[in-house]
C-alpha cells in the first residue's frame, strides 16, 4: 500500500487510534515500529510520530531510527513524539513544572497551516508531565496552554511540526480538522475509501496465498464474515472453506442462524461442525479466565485438525485464515510496548506457532471494527450481519464464572471498609464479591474484586461511586448495582465449572436479555451486552447474574450504558422468573477500569 500516512508506534495509548483517524480522512495509513528501515516507509507521503509512556530521556525508550527524519518527508509528532522530533533536532526538553492531563486551552498564534480554518482558541487533550523548552533552529511557536507555552510548534519550510496534546482523541473537539490539514500540507492523495481497499486487499490476498488454499474459522461475528467475503471474493470459492465450529458456547439458537445466513448469502463452501463435547472436555475443572481462554483457543485448531484429516484435506496446502482486528491484538499483548490484557481465542499459542511459521493469513488485522462494518458494506453483506453484536470467540464460556468454591477468593475487609465509606457518604450500602474479574487499569491487567452497591440511586450517582471506589481502592475494579431482589441475599462463592446445565442457564437469560433490548429498540444504542454467571448463592443452587450493557466505537475503552431504569428492573424480575438466579446485577464501570468482558 502506496502514498498515505505511516504512524511510528511508541507504544502509547492512542497510539493505534492515529491510523484509523487519517483512513477516516480518506488517506490509507499503516502503524509501523519506530525502528523500521525507512525503505518500509518509501512511497509515503507524511509520518506521525505517536505518543509513549517513556521520556525522551530514559534509558529504555522505544529505539528509534534517526534516519526517518531525514527523508524529507512532512512530520507531525504527538505527546512523545513531539517531544522527540524536537530532541533530535537540536531541541531541549525538560520535565515539566505541573503536569497537564485532560483538557486544556490551546491559544493559537495564526489560523493557517495545521490550523487553517480554525478559531484562535481550542479545547484540547493533554496527557504530559515533560514539556519542549529550547526549540530548534527554524521552529517557531504555533500556538500555547496556560501551562504549556510550547503547546505546539513547527518549521513550515521544513515542514515538520510537533504537537504535545492529543489531537487524535475525541476530546480535542476540531482534532481531526488538524489531522485533515496536516494530510494537506503533505499532499497526501485522499483515494482511501472501503471500495479501493476491497481492490488492494484482494491483490494481497491473492499474492499472498499464490497457490495455496484458505481454511477459515467462521463464528458467525462480522468480522468472519467479513474475512469470510473477502477471501471468496480475493481467491474464488473453490478455494476457501469456512468451518463454523459449535463450541457450546453460543447463543441460543445462533449456530443455526450463521450457517441459514451465510448460505442464503450464497456461501455454499461452509461447513458446521458439532465440537460441544470436546470443548467442554478441554475446559473441565478450569477456573482461572487466562487458562479458560487458551483450552478455548488450542480446542479450535484441534477441532479444525480434526476436520482437516476428516475431510483427507492436506494441511500443508492450506492457510489457516483469521478475521482478527487490531484491539485483538493489542489488548493480547501483540504490539511491541504493549502488555497482555487477555489473551484472544485467536491469539494463543499455538496460533502463534503457526503465524510464526507464515501459515496464517488475517486480511482485517490493520482494521477497526466500525471498518470492518464498512468493508462488510462495500462487500455488500446484508445489514443483519454486519451490525450484529461482538460475539467473543470463546463466547459464553468467558461469562460463565468459574470456581474451586474453597474460599481462596475472599476480599480484604479493609478494601471493603474503605470503599463503603465512600458509598455511604451517596446513600449506598456496599459489599465486595468473594470472586475477581479482569480489569485494565494504566494499560495493564487486573483482577481483582467488584463490589456491590445497593439502595435508592440513578445513574450519575452510581457512575460517581464506581469511579471513586475504583479510583480508591486497588483492590477493587469494577463496581456493580443491584437491581433484584430488593435487599442483597448472603451470597456465597459456590464450587461450580463450565458444565452443560450452568451454560444452558445463561444461555436462556441470555436469549431473554437480547430479545428484551431488541423489543425495547435499544440494540443499536447499546454496542455490546454481556450477560455474566457468577457462581454466589445463598442457598447452594441458584446463581447471580450480571448485566454488562456498554457503548463504544472501538472496544479500547467503553462506557456502560445508562438504559432506562424502568426497563432494567423489568427485566430483572424476568430473570428471577426464569428459574435457578437469585440476583440480578447491572455493571455500572467504564473501561478502564473494567474491561467489557469479565474473564
Ligand atoms: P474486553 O473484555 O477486552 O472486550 O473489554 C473487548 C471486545 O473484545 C471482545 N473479545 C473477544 N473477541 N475473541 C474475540 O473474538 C476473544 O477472545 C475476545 N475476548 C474479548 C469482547 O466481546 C468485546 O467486544
Amino acid at each position: 500500500m502506496q502514498n498515505g500516512i505511516a504512524v511510528l508506534d511508541f507504544g502509547g495509548q492512542y497510539a493505534h487510534l492515529i491510523a484509523n483517524r487519517v483512513r477516516r480522512l480518506r488517506v490509507y495509513s499503516e502503524v509501523f515500529r519506530p525502528d523500521v528501515d525507512a525503505t518500509a516507509v518509501n512511497g509515503y507521503s507524511g509520518l506521525i510520530l505517536s505518543g509513549g509512556p517513556a521520556s525522551v530521556y530514559d534509558p529504555d525508550q522505544p529505539a528509534f531510527n534517526r534516519a526517518h527524519l531525514k527523508t524529507g518527508l512532512p512530520v507531525l509528532g504527538l505527546c512523545y513524539g513531539h517531544q522527540l522530533v524536537c530532541r533530535e533536532l537540536g531541541g531541549e526538553v525538560a520535565r515539566g513544572d505541573i503536569r497537564e492531563y485532560g483538557s486544556a486551552e490551546l491559544r493559537i498564534q495564526s489560523t493557517t497551516g495545521l490550523f487553517a480554518g480554525m478559531e484562535s482558541s481550542q479545547v484540547v487533550w493533554m496527557s504530559h508531565g515533560d514539556v519542549v523548552g529550547r526549540l530548534p533552529e527554524g521552529f517557531e511557536v504555533l500556538g500555547a496552554t496556560e501551562d504549556c507555552a510550547t503547546a505546539a510548534v513547527g518549521d513550515a519550510r521544513r515542514n515538520v511540526y510537533g504537537l504535545q496534546f492529543h489531537p487524535e482523541v475525541a476530546h480535542t473537539a476540531r482534532g481531526m480538522d488538524i489531522l485533515d490539514n496536516f494530510l494537506n500540507i503533505c499532499k497526501a492523495p485522499r483515494t482511501w475509501t472501503m471500495a479501493n481497499y476491497v481492490e488492494t486487499a484482494t491483490k494481497e490476498i491473492q499474492e499472498r496465498v499464490g497457490r495455496k488454499r484458505v481454511f477459515l474459522l467462521v463464528s458467525g461475528g462480522v468480522d468472519s464474515s467479513v474475512a469470510f467475503a473477502l477471501f471468496n471474493r480475493a481467491i474464488g470459492p473453490e478455494r476457501v472453506l469456512g468451518l463454523h465450529i459449535n463450541n457450546g458456547f453460543m447463543r441460543k439458537g445462533e449456530s443455526a442462524e450463521v450457517s441459514d445466513a451465510l448460505t442464503s448469502e450464497g456461501f455454499e463452501n461452509l461447513i458446521v461442525e458439532d465440537a460441544t463435547q470436546a470443548f467442554l472436555l478441554s475446559t473441565e475443572g478450569v477456573v482461572e479466565p487466562e487458562e479458560k481462554r487458551l483450552a478455548v483457543g488450542r480446542a479450535f485448531l484441534e477441532v479444525k485438525d480434526r476436520v482437516l484429516a476428516r475431510m483427507e484435506l492436506d494441511s500443508d496446502g492450506w492457510l489457516l485464515g483469521q478475521g482478527t482486528l487490531y484491539p485483538d491484538t493489542i489488548e493480547s499483548g501483540g504490539t511491541e510496548h504493549a502488555a497482555v490484557i487477555k489473551t484472544h481465542h485467536n491469539r494463543v499459542d499455538a496460533v502463534e506457532e503457526l503465524i510464526a511459521r507464515g501459515l496464517v493469513i488475517e486480511p482485517l488485522a490493520h482494521l477497526y471494527k466500525d471498518e470492518v462494518r464498512e468493508l462488510g458494506i462495500a462487500l455488500g453483506l446484508p445489514p443483519h450481519l454486519i451490525w450484529r453484536q461482538p460475539f467473543p470467540g470463546p463466547g459464553l464460556s468467558v461469562r460463565c464464572l468459574c470456581s474451586r468454591g474453597d474460599g481462596a477468593d475472599t476480599p480484604q475487609a479493609e478494601a471493603e471498609e474503605a470503599a463503603r465509606d465512600i458509598a455511604v457518604r451517596a446513600g449506598l450500602g456496599l459489599r465486595l464479591l468473594p470472586l475477581k474479574s479482569v480489569g485494565v487499569q494504566g494499560d495493564f491487567r487486573t483482577y481483582a474484586h467488584p463490589a456491590v452497591v445497593w439502595g435508592e440511586a440513578n445513574w450519575e450517582v452510581l457512575e460517581d461511586v464506581s469511579t471513586r471506589v475504583t479510583n480508591a481502592v486497588s483492590a477493587i475494579n469494577r463496581v456493580v448495582y443491584l437491581l433484584a431482589p430488593s435487599a442483597l441475599p448472603e451470597l456465597k462463592l459456590k464450587r461450580a465449572f463450565l458444565t452443560q446445565s450452568r451454560l444452558d442457564l445463561l444461555r436462556a437469560v441470555d436469549a431473554l436479555a437480547m430479545a428484551a433490548l431488541e423489543r425495547e429498540g435499544l440494540s443499536k444504542t447499546v454496542s455490546q451486552m454481556p450477560t455474566v454467571l457468577l457462581p454466589l448463592t445463598s442457598d447452594g443452587v441458584a446463581e447471580t447474574v450480571v448485566l454488562r450493557p456498554v457503548e463504544t466505537p472501538d472496544f479500547m475503552t467503553a462506557r456502560f450504558s445508562a438504559l432506562p431504569f424502568d426497563f432494567v428492573r423489568k427485566l430483572a424480575r424476568e430473570i428471577l422468573d426464569v428459574g435457578g438466579v437469585e440476583a440480578v446485577f447491572y455493571d455500572v464501570t467504564h473501561k478502564p477500569p473494567g474491561t467489557v468482558e469479565w474473564e
